[in-house]
């Protein structure tokens, strides 16, 4: 009956470009959830969001929590056929630093294929497929291949715990379905789809490091107080052994869940370039843990590495001064089986143990996310990659990343559903830094990739 969704992707070639416009209103509300000025930017991203689900033709409302609202909307008139989880997320990271955008950072702008502005892949552009593949759907043909459910959240770049909250009190009651779709990820390579089966976890942490009451002189006292700044810095050379990579706190590596061979052998055939990638970073050459791959370590290894350090004098030219505080963000990407708030106390533990005399450390712990391996056998992830293959002319290969998605580990724990992992960025899509983007056409190809996938569950069902 669907003719391989043919009827829809021609609606699409004639709608697609104000879709594209539409995205460009989404990403010019700065609904940056680290920043508590822009409160009322989020919260206006939220009801753009419900109006556009609205729009498509889904019941949608805002759910509130102790931080920023859910967005929950749904289309369940598919009788008998089998229900689809969207998840996504509204929030974005700062723009910072603003100096290096080419273009104002929350005014979109089309560059070729890009569409340069931050949000664009990281996830405003990349769930936006979402509403509009269901959109798209419904204006064809009044009807969805499949029931529909979305949940999108407004704190997933800094770990809020509301949708977390949310998801274990319904205990798959509202939420109940038969898998869960997340873009919120890239392509392998271009032209190269993948569906991932893992992702990292974290331990965010903040060290402080505290010395006389007041910044000093350095002449003057040079010599005769602990400085906080040289501190800390003795600290950090701890955390890892310069030469073999190894991260030094102990336990650390104690609960990680090694690679397996079947994976080690599958990273080792895939197509990538470490002389490419090294000169897409700029740097002369790659580092990391001793005895394993570039993807190795950073889809299946932990790692520990300073987020920013602060401290002592940051301005022109030389002032003389013994800073009377110094500071550092500390993340730990986590692999399954290692438990954050354990990594977390490991951690603690280690740095009050190196702490140097003479000055006062203190270590919090910011927040955490679980690692997640995720089952992608049978029917429905089969769905998944034929529909990514059939729109992007390859078969997706299975692979984890590095980044995180804390609620997927929920997810999979308390719905007990595929969670099928379908980005459509790419890996230079430069998310979290300046100058983010996400190509036109793989917005394009995303719509298309949802609405094969919805059509692919519905007829395997
Ligand atoms: N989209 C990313 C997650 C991601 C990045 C997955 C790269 C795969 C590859 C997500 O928005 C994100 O940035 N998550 C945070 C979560 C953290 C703040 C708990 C992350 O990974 O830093
Ligand atoms: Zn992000």
């Amino acid at each position: 009956m669907t003719e391989g969704s043919q009827d829809v992707f021609g609606y699409l070639d004639e709608k697609e470009a104000g879709y594209l416009e539409e995205l460009k209103e989404y990403l010019r509300i700065p609904s940056v959830s680290t920043d508590p000025e822009y409160k009322d930017e989020v919260l206006r991203c939220s009801e753009f969001l419900l109006e556009k689900l609205r729009t498509a033709g889904l019941e949608a409302e805002a759910i509130e929590t102790d931080g920023n609202p859910l967005i929950y909307a749904e289309w369940m008139k598919a009788e008998g056929k089998p229900t689809v989880l969207f998840y996504g997320h509204y929030d974005v990271q700062p723009a910072d630093p603003i100096d290096e955008w080419r273009n104002p950072p929350f005014e979109p702008t089309e560059e070729g294929d890009l569409l340069v502005c931050r949000g664009a892949t990281d996830d405003k552009g990349q769930s936006f497929t979402h509403v509009k593949a269901v959109e798209a759907l419904l204006e064809t043909r009044g009807e969805l291949p499949v029931n529909v459910k979305f949940l999108v959240e407004g704190e997933e770049e800094i770990g809020g715990h509301g949708i977390e909250k949310f998801v274990i009190e319904d205990a798959g009651n509202r939420l109940a379905c038969d898998a869960v779709v997340v873009s919120d990820t890239s392509l392998f390579a271009p032209g190269q789809p993948s569906l991932l089966y893992g992702l990292k976890g974290l331990a965010y942490m903040e060290i402080k490091v505290t010395g006389p009451n007041r910044d000093l002189h350095s002449g003057t006292f040079g010599g005769a107080v602990a400085n906080p700044g040289n501190a800390l810095s003795q600290i950090i050379a701890q955390l890892q052994d310069p030469k073999t990579g190894k991260i030094l706190i102990p336990g650390f590596y104690d609960d990680a869940l090694p690679l397996e061979s079947w994976e080690r052998e599958e990273f080792a055939k895939l197509p990538f370039d470490e002389a490419a990638y090294s000169a897409d970073l700029g740097v002369g050459e790659l580092f990391g843990e001793e005895g394993y791959s570039t993807l190795e370590r950073a889809w299946g290894r932990p790692t520990c590495d300073v987020n920013g350090i602060y401290g002592g004098y940051q301005g022109e030219g030389a002032k003389t001064v013994i800073p009377a505080w110094a500071g550092a963000k500390v993340s730990m990407r986590l692999v399954p089986n290692q438990d954050p708030a354990k990594i977390a106390g490991l951690f603690s533990d280690y740095i009050k143990e190196i702490a140097p005399p003479g000055v006062e450390v203190e270590v919090s712990d910011l927040h955490g996310a679980e690692p997640v391996l995720v089952d992608i056998q049978g029917p429905i992830a089969d769905a998944a990659m034929d529909a990514q293959e059939q729109v992007w002319g390859a078969r997706p290969v299975r692979i984890r990343e590095g980044g995180s998605i804390p609620i997927v580990a929920t997810f999979s724990k308390i719905l007990n559903v595929p969670v099928l992992l379908i980005g459509h960025g790419l890996p230079d899509d430069r998310l979290h830094a300046p100058n983010e983007k996400f190509n036109i056409s793989h917005f394009y190809k995303g719509i298309r990739t949802i609405v094969r996938l919805l059509d692919e569950v519905g007829e395997s069902a």
